[in-house]
């Protein structure tokens, strides 16, 4: 009789996008008159700029004639596409990051849960709290957070770095010692982020205790102060202590074509053991490639219309943030993010909790956002909303909730 891999039933709850979507639904269902408006999920609504859609109908038709027709793509992606990251994510910014380091995939989150696959079950992680949730649950999946207690919602087996307003959001080192340290920054869910100075703290602390970090920079294109850091590789040592995570979704709205990189230093090893070798045997055994059309997309990202289309695409976005920002400030709420990150993280008012306020908004405002316990203990009586919608729909939604 078969078994079952057990770690799966360890998982409480569903995943907390799958949850919020089902009680919209029902609302929905419930009351079909009603004209809902989402700010919950990190999804853009922007179309694709005209500069990578063209990239993209000049792929395809050559994927119709035989001469120029692309099978299966190279394991680690196309040499265009990863040259193109190499000068201008990293050359570009003074960080000597080789073109054999990239690893293009289909998006930052598989490869966010499944780097973990790297690493020893009896590693031991480290997360922010509140935290994208894809962290805990691929390492739950995978055996490595031992035991979960449901009054307290946390992993006997996880370190908890609390980020609260009481300390500015900000990672504190923990007093155990981590063997892998997972970094999103600028951060999703709290919409802060941290400056290169303190992201040096973390690198030095990681070099010191032999520790990696799995540093997510999905949300980089929205930086906008100019003491922080872009890449964790700006930060001295970092390649000998970090994998950087990108995606191409929030910058350029590839959340339906799928397409992302992991950077492996190949000076990051334990022992002898490579790092960069392990990842490639994986990619090599367990993925085929993106699809030759989105890496001709992804390389259109980098050309100078392409980067001049999406730099108005992330201030479109950046535009609602302060919308949303300014509107809860003046509406009396108490609010943090959406300066260097597409999400606003605010108070949820009075006593309630995140799920309270949830349907509080959903009933009163029609409008949906996500409730910040979801994230972690710490998100408990936090709230967030996106910044990914319209403009009509943004200013529309902040209406409705000054208006509550
Ligand atoms: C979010 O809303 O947190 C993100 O969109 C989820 C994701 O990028 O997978």
């Amino acid at each position: 009789m078969f078994k079952v891999n057990d770690n799966y039933q360890k998982l409480p709850g569903s995943y907390l996008f799958s949850t919020v979507g089902r009680k919209t639904n029902a609302f929905m269902a419930a009351h079909p008159e009603k004209k809902i408006i989402r700010l919950s999920i990190g999804d853009v609504t922007q179309p694709i700029a005209p500069a990578i859609i063209e990239a993209m109908h000049r792929a395809v038709d050559e994927m119709g004639k035989a001469e120029t027709f692309h099978g299966y793509a190279p394991e680690l992606g196309y040499e265009f596409l990863r040259s193109a990251i190499a000068k201008q994510d990293y050359r570009a910014r003074g960080c000597q990051i080789e073109e054999d380091e990239i690893f293009v995939s289909d998006g930052a989150k598989s490869d966010s849960a499944n780097i973990q696959e790297l690493f020893a079950a009896e590693n031991r992680i480290a997360v922010c709290d509140p935290v994208y949730p894809v962290y805990v649950d691929s390492n739950v999946m995978a055996g490595r957070t031992g035991v979960y207690d449901p009054s307290t919602e946390r992993w006997s087996n996880v370190i908890y770095m609390p980020c609260v307003m009481e300390n500015g959001f900000v990672p504190q080192l923990p007093e155990e010692t981590p063997d892998l340290i997972y970094l999103c920054l600028p951060n999703n869910p709290t919409g802060t982020t941290i400056k290169k100075h303190q992201l040096q703290e973390w690198v030095d602390y990681a070099n010191r205790t032999g520790a990696v970090i799995i540093y997510d920079a999905a949300y980089e294109a929205y930086i906008s102060q100019e003491d922080v850091a872009h890449s964790i590789y700006e930060c001295d040592g970092a390649k000998t202590c970090a994998i950087e995570l990108k995606s191409f979704s929030k910058n350029a709205g590839f959340t339906g074509l799928r397409l992302g990189y992991a950077v492996v230093p190949k000076e990051l090893k334990c022992g002898e053991v490579s790092l960069n070798a392990m990842w490639a045997r994986r990619h090599g055994t367990k993925f085929n490639g993106a699809p030759y059309i989105v890496q001709r997309a992804g390389e259109a990202v980098y050309s100078e219309e392409g980067r001049a289309q999406l730099k108005k695409q992330v201030a479109y976005y950046m535009e609602n943030a302060a919308v949303i920002r300014e509107g809860l400030k003046a509406a009396g709420y108490t609010v943090f993010g959406g300066v260097d990150a597409p999400y606003i993280w605010m108070k949820t008012p009075g006593n309630m909790t995140s799920w309270e306020f949830f349907d509080e908004l959903l009933e009163h405002a029609n409008v949906v956002g996500t409730p910040g316990s979801g994230f972690g203990p710490s998100g408990e009586g936090y709230f967030r909303l996106t910044a990914f919608g319209s403009h009509e729909n943004t200013r529309a939604a902040l209406e409705r909730i000054k208006s509550m």
